[in-house]
């Protein structure tokens, strides 16, 4: 795998068309390849031209049941939009959530960086997991230069957590190229970005940020940023 790894990584490096990078790896003859979107702008860009390319790709995304009202009011506009995607939600189990917030409260994630990834790991991992069986593949919408956590980032990655391979053929976009291709082609995005918002997940885990601030910051504020990554694309 490490080969094909390496020669995929070497193929996209001379491709500048997003639009050929996507549809070189959702049509790869022998990976089922899937697409995970969180209705970030970076999603957005890769569901309007999954729409394009391969409308039939398999795409999900993961509903925690903390996300914003204009998360929801995003994906109902989305799958009007593109009526020929079939957008999978997957929901955290009941019994997962149910005995976590009875034993450390409906807000855990105030209480310390553990109870932030056992909530995190209910409502995302857990899920994530189900969504992946069956792919040989996921395609993510991750920047370089989103945070520390993501400069290595790498167009084609074995994903070690969860034994498949990860694509990430925004790597090299800036926030700047993202919100160009939304304008341009006119892609519907979550209202909150235009009250400051810059990444955004559960509600009560992402808020706006100050001017001069760092894409990420409102995310998990509370914590430094080492540790600010939900667990969905740890190394391991
Ligand atoms: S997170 O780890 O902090 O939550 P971020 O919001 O930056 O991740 O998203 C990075 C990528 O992870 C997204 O482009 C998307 O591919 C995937 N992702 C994150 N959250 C979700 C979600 N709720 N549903 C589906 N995919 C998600
Ligand atoms: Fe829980 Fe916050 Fe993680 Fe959402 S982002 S799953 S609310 S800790």
């Amino acid at each position: 795998m490490k080969q094909r790894v390496d020669s995929l990584n070497q193929q996209f490096e001379h491709i500048s068309d997003l639009e050929k990078i996507v549809e070189i790896i959702v049509t790869q003859p022998d990976l089922k390849v899937g697409f995970a979107s969180s209705l970030s702008i970076e999603d957005q860009v890769l569901t309007d031209v999954i729409a394009k390319v391969k409308p039939d790709t398999r795409i999900f995304t993961l509903d925690t049941g903390r996300l914003p009202v204009e998360s929801y009011d995003l994906l109902d506009a989305v799958q009007q939009r593109y009526p020929k995607l079939n957008i999978e939600i997957y929901f955290p189990r009941p019994e997962q959530v149910e005995p976590m917030v009875a034993e450390h409260g409906i807000n855990l994630f105030h209480t310390s960086v553990e109870n932030r990834k056992r909530c995190c790991h209910a409502r995302k991992i857990e899920p994530l997991q189900r969504a992946l069986v069956g792919l040989d593949g996921w395609m993510t919408g991750m920047r370089r230069d989103q945070s520390v956590t993501r400069g290595q980032l790498n167009y084609v990655e074995w994903d070690t957590a969860n034994g498949l391979l990860k694509f990430n053929p925004l790597l090299n976009w800036s926030e700047a190229d993202v919100w160009a291709y939304i304008k341009e082609h006119k892609v519907p995005y979550n209202a909150l970005y235009d009250q400051g918002y810059r990444s955004i997940g559960c509600a009560p885990c992402s808020r706006a940020v100050p001017q001069g601030g760092e894409v990420r910051d409102g995310r998990w504020w509370w914590e430094n940023s080492e540790h600010k990554e939900c667990g969905l694309h740890r190394k391991g």
